[in-house]
């Protein structure tokens, strides 16, 4: 509940991912005056940037309601067919995880988006016959944590495609103010730099570590989020100055430790720390390339200078041309 209510709702409202916005607003806008629905959108990037937020402001924003759905839970075609056939003119329909849509259920997908039709197979075999059914215009949000994992065809199909970027931390700064404001939490300037610097870039992180070091404010000093509570929460969660958890840590420590600060291969290094490839890929990847911890090369991922320096760990020189 309280997660939704920390959602804003309107483009207004939502901080950061300037660059989305502007064009957002203008397509919006422009479909507005057509009478139109907005074409269909694909947002992409890594996991808690805002892409459910998004397609929540879209429909608002378009005066419509949004169904939500995902990828996975829409196992056979006819799962998709009651979906689109429930939609109202221009409403929203999200699919999150878009990228695990089975081929079946695409297929159905792909007449939908482009031609606003229904292809209904009867029977089976050669007395097998299809009815086309006509669907209202609508807007698919399809989200996703890369684009190079959907296919080509339904990539093709989304007339509008966003990546979301990491967020900065004097945004995630606003925005931990702002769920400060929201929840009642009292936060100085101080404590609100903190939990933006060590959020890694995304605001559910931010939103989550906003309300567990408020426990902490609440119990082991007198209610407000200072820098010194939000380090001493942060800590105890086992999330270090730069925001790196457990989970990134074990992964650069491998590598060091284990493969001698790499080059090593995603399925290698899944295996050796027992993380699953796709979120090493997708969640922690970004974040750790983002601050030049890791560096992706044709023979696999090795660990940078910063990385051993932020461990203390003396760098080896290399003679592969790797830095
Ligand atoms: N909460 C989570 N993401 C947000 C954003 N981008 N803007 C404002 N509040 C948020």
């Amino acid at each position: 509940e309280l997660e939704y209510n920390l959602r804003p709702r309107t483009l207004e409202e939502y901080i950061g991912q300037k660059n989305v916005k502007e064009n957002l607003r203008i397509f919006m806008e422009a479909a507005k005056m057509r009478q139109e629905a907005l074409d269909h959108v694909l947002l992409y990037g890594p996991p808690g940037l805002g892409k459910t937020t998004l397609a929540g402001i879209i429909a608002a924003e378009m005066g419509v309601n949004i169904r939500i759905t995902s990828g996975p839970a829409i196992e056979r075609a006819g799962d998709l067919a009651s979906n689109l056939t429930n939609l109202n003119p221009r409403e929203v329909l999200f699919i999150d995880e878009i990228h695990r849509l089975n081929s079946a259920v695409e297929e159905i997908l792909y007449p939908a988006m482009e031609d606003f039709v229904l292809d209904i197979m009867l029977g089976k075999g050669p007395s097998a016959r299809s009815i086309r059914l006509d669907l209202p215009r609508f807007t698919l949000v399809g989200a996703t944590t890369r684009a190079g994992m959907l296919t080509g065809p339904l990539r093709d199909r989304f007339g509008i495609v966003f990546r979301l970027e990491l967020y900065t931390v004097d945004e995630l700064k606003q925005i931990v103010k702002r769920a400060a404001r929201i929840l009642d939490v009292k936060v100085d300037e101080g404590g609100a730099t903190e939990i933006a610097r060590r959020s890694r870039g995304t605001p559910r992180l931010a939103n989550r570590y906003l309300k567990r070091v408020r426990d902490f404010a609440q119990v082991m000093a007198d209610g407000v989020v200072t820098r010194e509570i939000a380090a001493e929460g942060l800590n105890r969660l086992g999330v270090d100055v730069l925001g790196l958890d457990s989970v990134d840590q074990n992964i650069l420590r491998t590598i060091i430790d284990k493969f001698g600060g790499g080059p090593v291969g995603l399925d290698t290094l899944s295996a050796a720390t027992g993380e699953e490839s796709g979120t090493i890929e997708d969640v922690c990847e970004p974040f750790l390339m983002q601050i030049g911890f890791m560096s992706r090369t044709p023979r696999g991922r090795i660990a940078t200078r910063l990385a051993y320096e932020h461990f203390g760990l003396p760098y080896p020189e290399r003679n592969d041309g790797a830095q």
